[in-house]
C-alpha cells in the first residue's frame, strides 16, 4: 500500500513542481490587487515630507538625525508624547480630567521618557521590583505609583510598603499574607487593591476571578493590616471597539456592588491599559500567509476606526458613572493605566538598507534592523516608509529582512514603496510600546533612543557599544574584558 502511495506521489509532484509556480503567480496577481484601499500618510503621525520628499520629525529630518546621532535609531516625538498625556488627562469637556494615567512602564522603560511622562503628570504603573525601583530612582512621588504583577518578589513588596505607595494590587489570596506579613514587620499599613479578572479580561495567572475574588476582599480585611481600598481590572490585548471595553467594564461594575455591598468602601477603581493604536494591529494567519505566499499587502489600518484616547477614557468614565449614579454613590477615583495607547504612536525606527539582492523572483532589501529590534513584527501590522519618497510610490515590490542569521528574520515577505538601493533608509512607526524593552542583542548591538523635543535633541539612551554588551562578563580566569 506504502509503496502505491509514493510512486502515485512520484508521478504527481513533477507535475505540481510544474504548475505551482504558475498557478501562483497567477492567483498573486489577483490577490496582490485585492489591497483594502486604505492609505497611512506621514501625516497621520504629525509627520511632513519637505520638498525633495525627505521624511520630517518636527521639522528635521529623519535622515539627517541618523546621520547626527547613528542608526538604527529609534526617534521619539516629545510633541506626541506631550500630546498623548493630555489627552488621557484632559479627556473630559473643556479638558476637563475624568481620570487619573499611571504609565506602564513594562511597555517603554526609557528613564528619559518615563521622566518626561511624571512631568506631564502621568503616575508609573510598575510590576517588578526593578520598575518600583526605577521608578522611585527617577524621583516619581510614591502616591503617583501602583504596583502590580502576578509574582512580586519580597524585596520588591518591602520597598513599596517602606516607601508607603499608592497602592499595591493583589493578584492572587496567597499573596495577601505575604503583603500583610511585611506590613506587621515594618510596622505599616499599605493600601492596597485585588486585581479581578471576569469574562473578557485576561485570565490564567492573572487576577482573580470575579466568582472567587470577595474571598480575597475579605481575606485581606481580616489581617487587620492591609486597608483594602481599590479594585483593578487590566482587560488586556489591543482594545479597538466600544463593545470590547464596555462589556469587561460593565461586568466588573456588577462584582463592584457585590464588593460595595460587603462593606468595602471602594476608593478607586483602576480599570487598567490595553486601548489599540489605531495605525497598529494584530495580522491573522490569512493576513500572514498572503503576504508570504502571494505578494499581497497586510491590510493597511484605517485612522478612522478604532478608539481614539478620548474614546477610551469617555466610554470607561460614562460606564463607570452612570453606574454610580444609578446607585446614588459617589464615583471612586478613577485609574488607567496605557501602556501601549500612551507611548506606541510617538516613537519611530529609522534603519538603513545594509545590502541588497536581486534573484529571479524577487528583490530583498537587507536592513540594518530586523526581528532583533523589531520584536513586534512577527504579529503586527507596522507602517513604514521610505525617507526619501518624493511621490508615495509603490510600485516596487521588496522583502525586507533584517541582519540576523534568524530564519524568522524577515520583517514583511513583500512590501511595496519606490525603488531604493544600499544606503536609503525607512522608518518603521509605532515603535513606542513593547519594542526597547523586548529587543535583544542577538548578534548585533541595540539602537539608541533619541528625543526630538522643543527645539532640542536629547540622546536618551545611547547606541550600545560592543564594550556595554560584554560589560558585566569576565574571562575564563576571572579577568575583566574591556
Ligand atoms: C496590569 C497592566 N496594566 C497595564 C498594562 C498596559 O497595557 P497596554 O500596553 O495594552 O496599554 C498591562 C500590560 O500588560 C498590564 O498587565
Amino acid at each position: 500500500m506504502a509503496s502505491i502511495v509514493s510512486r502515485a506521489r512520484g508521478a504527481i509532484s513533477p507535475l505540481m513542481q510544474r504548475t505551482k509556480p504558475i498557478a501562483k503567480q497567477a492567483l498573486g496577481a489577483a490577490v496582490r490587487s485585492r489591497t483594502n484601499g486604505n492609505v497611512l500618510t506621514p501625516s497621520v503621525w504629525g509627520l511632513e515630507r519637505d520638498d525633495a520628499g525627505r521624511l520630517l520629525v518636527q521639522g528635521i529630518a529623519l535622515d539627517d538625525l541618523v546621520e547626527r546621532h547613528g542608526g538604527p535609531l529609534h526617534v521619539v516625538d516629545g510633541t506626541a508624547v506631550r500630546a498623548n498625556a493630555a489627552r488621557f488627562l484632559q479627556a473630559g469637556p473643556d479638558g476637563k480630567p475624568l481620570v487619573e494615567a499611571y504609565y506602564s512602564y513594562k511597555s517603554n522603560p526609557v528613564p528619559g521618557i518615563l521622566q518626561l511622562l511624571d512631568r506631564l503628570g502621568v503616575g508609573a504603573e510598575v510590576t517588578s521590583h526593578y520598575e518600583l525601583w526605577l521608578a522611585l530612582q527617577l524621583g516619581v512621588a510614591p502616591e503617583h505609583i501602583i504596583f502590580n504583577g502576578p509574582g512580586k518578589s519580597e524585596e520588591g513588596l518591602r520597598l513599596a510598603v517602606e516607601r508607603g505607595i499608592q497602592i499595591i494590587n493583589i493578584n492572587q489570596l496567597e499573596e495577601v499574607e505575604r503583603i500583610a506579613a511585611v506590613a506587621r514587620e515594618l510596622g505599616r499599613r499599605p493600601r492596597v487593591g485585588i486585581r479581578v479578572s471576569t469574562s473578557g479580561t485576561w485570565q490564567g495567572q492573572f487576577a482573580t476571578h470575579a466568582s472567587h475574588a470577595l474571598d480575597v476582599f475579605r481575606a485581606a480585611r481580616a489581617t487587620g493590616v492591609l486597608d483594602v481600598v481599590g479594585l483593578h481590572q487590566h482587560i488586556g490585548g489591543h482594545i479597538g471597539s466600544v463593545e470590547r471595553l464596555a462589556a469587561p467594564v460593565d461586568e466588573v461594575l456588577d462584582f463592584v456592588e457585590l464588593v460595595e455591598e460587603d462593606g468595602f468602601e471602594l476608593e478607586i477603581l483602576n480599570l487598567g491599559g490595553g486601548l489599540a493604536v489605531p495605525t497598529t494591529y494584530n495580522f491573522t494567519q490569512m493576513d500572514h500567509k498572503n503576504n508570504v505566499h502571494f505578494g499581497k499587502p497586510l491590510p493597511v489600518p484605517s485612522v478612522t476606526e478604532g478608539l481614539t484616547i478620548e474614546d477610551f477614557v469617555n466610554v470607561t468614565h460614562q460606564h463607570v458613572a452612570a453606574r454610580y449614579e444609578r446607585r446614588n454613590r459617589p464615583m471612586p477615583r478613577l485609574m488607567l493605566e496605557p501602556g501601549r495607547g500612551m507611548t506606541a504612536n510617538t516613537q519611530m525606527l529609522v534603519t538603513r538598507v545594509l545590502t541588497e539582492r536581486s534573484t529571479p523572483d524577487r528583490d530583498f532589501l537587507f536592513l540594518d534592523a530586523g526581528v532583533n529590534v523589531l520584536p513586534g513584527f512577527v504579529s503586527e501590522y507596522h507602517h513604514i516608509f521610505a525617507n526619501t519618497d518624493p511621490a508615495g510610490a509603490t510600485d516596487h515590490e521588496y522583502r525586507l529582512v533584517g541582519p540576523t542569521c534568524a530564519p524568522w528574520d524577515t520583517l514583511l515577505h513583500s512590501w511595496y514603496g519606490p525603488e531604493l538601493h544600499t544606503g536609503d533608509t525607512l522608518t518603521v512607526m509605532d515603535t513606542g510600546a513593547y519594542f526597547v524593552p523586548m529587543a535583544t542583542t542577538f548578534s548585533f548591538a541595540e539602537p539608541g533612543v533619541l528625543l526630538v523635543d522643543e527645539g532640542r535633541e536629547v540622546m536618551l539612551r545611547r547606541g550600545e557599544r560592543f564594550e556595554d554588551i560584554i560589560a558585566l562578563d569576565k574571562g575564563v580566569d576571572g579577568q575583566d574584558l574591556v
